[in-house]
């Protein structure tokens, strides 16, 4: 039995009802209770960030789990110990939400770079009554620096559009990438100096043990006072609360933020600030990429059917 464990309305996820023996959660906010019930007994369960799938969630689905196909890029919604520890396989759906997540930070980017939210919100108050050389004027980003934190893919496409649009580009990643130094004249640093040096930060890096509140106070503390922090990757390596003081301080200038510290409870206090712009972890979200994110995923769970191991595995056992 597969549990779909989200009433996607997609034409891949379809798929799988018609194949196989599925069934799906047609509730998109079950209480805990109502999710672990649902999984009882699945040999694979099809997930998302929101789920939970920690030791809780796999005993609640039983010995039969074999496979959980997460609908995302990320997967620090998994507990991959227990998992590697049982035998459970996991997969994702990596490399095809790239651009779109690209385009977001550059559209979180210009958006707050031209006072786009404030400029509409006038608009729509009636307040514009012709054309005003000091109405909203921003700066533009040509010849800015954006500090990319994570040069894996989405951080070269971020590189690539910053390029197009003139801007400088420094880079902090595990690695250090030649091709995206060469084609977009990205400079490595060390965190710090990056930091130091940015008109805009923008984190690209995934949720793990080394990366939890990689942006603390500290860090906060060494960019440039006119600088906005961009987080579209996940928002625990923000350090949520040393953010809201910063932003309140004028530590640092703005901020735009995907993703938060708590999902379901977006602290109240962020949603006060004028410096910032927020939106509902929708990165990622195209029909492009949300089409080929469950064609991934259903291509893995057919190779799981067919005894064949899954490309996109995060865990293979
Ligand atoms: C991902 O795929 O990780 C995105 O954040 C959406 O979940």
């Amino acid at each position: 039995m597969i549990g779909i464990c989200y009433p996607f309305e997609d034409q891949n996820i379809e798929v799988l009802r018609r194949l196989y023996k599925a069934k799906v959660l047609n509730n998109k906010t079950p209480t805990r209770r109502e999710l672990l019930e649902f999984v009882n007994g699945c040999e694979v369960v099809v997930t998302m960030v929101s789920h939970k799938v920690d030791k809780d969630f796999l005993d609640a689905c039983g010995d039969g789990l074999k496979l959980v196909a997460n609908y995302a890029v990320g997967f620090n919604n998994i507990d991959l110990d227990t998992c590697q520890a049982r035998g459970i396989l996991v997969t994702n759906t990596p490399g095809i939400l790239t651009e779109a997540v690209a385009e977001h930070i550059m559209a979180l980017i210009l958006c707050i770079s031209r006072n786009v939210l404030a400029a509409d919100d006038y608009v729509r108050r009636g307040m514009y009554h012709g054309w005003r050389p000091e109405l909203f004027v921003g700066t533009g980003v040509m010849g800015q620096t954006i500090g990319i934190v994570g040069m894996g893919r989405i951080g070269k496409w971020t590189a690539r559009f910053a390029n197009a649009l003139g801007m400088k580009i420094v880079y902090f990643s595990n690695e250090r990438d030649e091709e995206i130094e060469v084609t977009t004249k990205a400079v490595f640093h060390k965190l710090e100096t990056l930091l130091s040096m940015a008109d805009f930060v923008s984190l690209s890096v995934p949720l793990n043990k080394e990366t939890h509140k990689l942006i603390g106070k500290r860090e906060l503390s060494m960019m440039k006072e006119s600088a906005v922090l961009i987080n579209t990757s996940r928002g625990e390596v923000v350090d949520q609360k040393a953010l809201i003081k910063a932003l309140k301080d004028g530590v640092i200038a703005g901020a735009g933020l995907d993703v938060f510290e708590l999902e379901d409870k977006i602290d109240p206090q962020l949603l006060k600030l004028k410096n910032v712009v927020l939106t509902p972890h929708i990165a990622s979200a195209t029909k492009q990429a949300r089409l080929e994110m469950s064609r991934i995923l259903v291509k893995g769970i057919k190779e799981y059917f067919r005894g064949v191991k899954p490309k996109n595995l995060v865990l293979s056992n």
